[in-house]
């Protein structure tokens, strides 16, 4: 029998492990709110996370648009991701920039003058300052490869790794001054095998995040169309 696949039974219950939850909160459907919702998302890397939430918006999971990528690294992956979808993006490089809060500024510039209302960093690997946080408060998110308040900071799944920890996975949270610190929106929980390298579980990691993070703008985006509530 296949561990993975045990079937538990009682009276009430009948499942596999596999249909444990592994993602909390989790409502059945992905949160529903009108009209469509200007996002904006910020990268570094890849852009697998950009492209899931590409996909759900195509699917119409998520009734949004994307006014704009914005990049800070010349050379990341994203951009072929805007490209071959046709979402607009900018460089915004900080190496052109004498400070962080120069590179800010112009992020910033770029949102308000699209109007975005949410801002979503996909894997943006650089600290943002309060006056971005302060103009997007509620309304600026991050998703981080660990199950916060552990492994904050860089290299969060190699730390996992070394703390030996059996499970770890992905949080979506507000963004607030102290990195990796604000309120939490969803989490998935990933279990680590011992054949795991980093990179596999880097891939296991990220299914969930792709899974979660459409699933977090949804609860964001319903959540700036009805009640505006002061979140840290
Ligand atoms: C994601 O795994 C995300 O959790 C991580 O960067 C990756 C970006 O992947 N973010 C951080 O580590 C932020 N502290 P992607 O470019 O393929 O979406």
């Amino acid at each position: 029998m296949k561990q993975d696949n045990r079937e538990y039974t009682d009276k009430k219950l009948s499942y596999h492990l596999n249909d444990l939850n592994l993602i909390s909160p989790l409502d059945s459907e992905i949160p529903l709110f009108e009209p469509k919702i200007k996002l904006g998302i910020l990268a570094s890397g890849n852009g697998s996370n950009f492209e899931y939430i590409i996909k759900s918006i195509q699917n119409k999971q998520l009734n949004a648009e994307i006014s704009i990528l914005i990049v800070n690294n010349p050379n990341c992956l994203a951009i072929k991701k805007a490209i071959k979808y046709k979402i607009p993006y900018v460089i915004i490089n900080h190496r052109d920039c004498d400070s962080r809060v120069e590179h800010d500024m112009l992020v910033m510039k770029k949102l308000e003058e699209l109007s975005v209302e949410l801002v979503v960093m996909a894997g943006w690997m650089r600290i943002v300052g309060k006056e971005i946080i302060n103009m997007y408060k509620n309304r600026l998110i991050n998703i981080h490869p660990s199950i916060l308040p552990s492994f904050k900071g860089i290299d969060a799944i190699q730390q996992a790794i070394d703390h030996r920890v059996t499970i770890t996975g992905c949080t979506v949270h507000y963004v607030q001054k102290e990195v990796d610190s604000g309120s939490i929106i969803i989490q998935a929980a990933v279990p680590i095998k011992k054949q795991d390298t980093k990179d596999s579980l880097k891939k296991r990691i990220q299914k969930m995040e792709h899974i979660i993070l459409p699933l977090a703008i949804a609860t964001v985006a319903k959540d700036i169309r009805t009640n505006f509530k002061d979140k840290k």
